[in-house]
């Protein structure tokens, strides 16, 4: 058998990998700024997180969700806290498009609508509900039918108000668009997204699966606005690299035995994973050193030549070149050995660890003027 050739690969095998750092097969080392996209939090094999997830598989890997599984009580309990959200209800999945297709699922079910509003350039997974609402036609199968989705332009307030309506069951927005090419959702915006589902009965769902869990300098990007969406959805950053993801439900929604479930999602090594990465964030005060360090890399990259804009928060950093990106991308990896992520054809996307450090930091800017001065 042969794998299903669908992802184009650098040639790069990593075998280890530390902290913000990488090795492939032959011994050479790779600064990470890229998270393995956005999926490293609290960087990689963190001691602490290793012999957490290693004493749990030598006691039970895995039960279904048929028994008590208290490590799931424990991560509702601590990202509660952690997050502020402490009203609000946990289900445990697997991925980010298992996420968002509950959270459309729960919106439809709570206000038995169908029609949804999303916006231009968003990404929300691959799933069927999911990918229906999701900007990108090149994805959606027939199968994946969107007659009821609306696609608006991103921070547009006007074009939201005027197509929320008592028929709206849901408005899906990324705080910051990654996918998209970093694009950060103004205040004004979230603002008025809550205002309309206030009005009219519709679901407010934030997909915080790239920009949440401390990348962006907060817990989560609407609390930058002060607004509280009904249903958040994480997963990435979650269990850094473990797969688990979540859906963040308001007390405004009631369950039901059977409404939502999975084989997988909430399982023990899941959670031990997930509960590793939230201790970790709260110990070593990740949150703020993204907002930190994220705030270092802007005022560092400002002077830069070849830079177009600037975009991000925190540490989900978008760096729009005049010239294409391809090829800086390129150099940056072959010659200088650091991995960056991509939006579209000009941006770079920084999304790395978020125990990232100011001498890691530096070893990126300096590689990036040496290239910039270059292309
Ligand atoms: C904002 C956003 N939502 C959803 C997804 C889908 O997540 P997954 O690939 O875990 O299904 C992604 C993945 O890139 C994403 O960036």
């Amino acid at each position: 058998m042969t794998l299903f050739n669908v992802y184009p690969l650098y040639d790069i095998e990593p075998v280890k990998a530390q902290g913000s750092y990488l090795w492939d097969k032959n011994g050479q080392e790779y600064l990470d700024l890229y998270g393995g996209h956005a999926v490293i939090s609290v960087g990689h094999t963190h001691p602490y997180y290793v012999r957490k997830i290693t004493q749990q598989l030598k006691n039970i890997g895995f039960y279904s969700n048929s028994v008590k599984i208290p490590s799931q009580e424990e991560l509702a309990d601590k990202l509660g806290k952690l997050s502020g959200l402490k009203d609000y209800s946990l289900f445990l999945v697997n991925s980010g498009a298992e996420a968002n297709e509950n959270a459309l699922k729960l919106a439809s079910f709570y206000n038995g609508r169908t029609k949804v509003i999303a916006f231009s350039k968003g990404f929300h997974g691959r799933t069927s509900a999911a990918v229906a609402v999701t900007d990108n036609p090149s994805i959606q199968a027939p199968i994946n039918f969107a007659e009821h989705v609306q696609i608006l332009p991103y921070n547009d307030v006007e074009a939201l108000k005027k197509a929320v309506d008592n028929e709206t069951c849901a408005i899906i927005v990324e705080g910051i668009q990654g996918v998209g090419g970093i694009n950060v959702a103004t205040d004004e915006f979230m603002k008025a997204i809550r205002k309309a589902c206030d009005k009219t009965g519709a679901i407010f769902i934030h997909d915080s699966v790239q920009c949440g869990y401390g990348r962006s300098g907060k817990f989560f990007t609407f609390q930058h606005s002060g607004v509280k969406p009904d249903i958040i959805t994480t997963a990435k950053g979650m269990g850094n690299g473990f797969p688990i993801g979540g859906v963040l439900i308001s007390p405004k929604f009631e369950a039901k035995h059977g409404m939502l479930g999975t084989t997988f999602g909430g399982n023990h090594l899941a959670c031990t994973a997930a509960n590793a990465v939230l201790d970790i964030i709260k110990k070593e005060k990740l949150i703020q050193n993204a907002a930190n360090i994220g705030d270092y890399f802007m005022e560092n990259l400002k002077g830069f030549a070849g830079i177009k804009e600037l975009r991000g928060q925190g540490l989900m950093i978008g760096i729009e070149f005049e010239k294409p990106v391809g090829p800086i991308r390129n150099t940056m990896l072959f010659e200088h050995k650091i991995f960056t992520g991509v939006a579209g054809t000009h941006t770079m996307r920084l999304l790395p660890s978020l125990a990232m450090t100011i001498k890691e930091a530096d070893i990126f800017l300096g590689a990036l003027k040496k290239v910039l001065s270059k292309v």
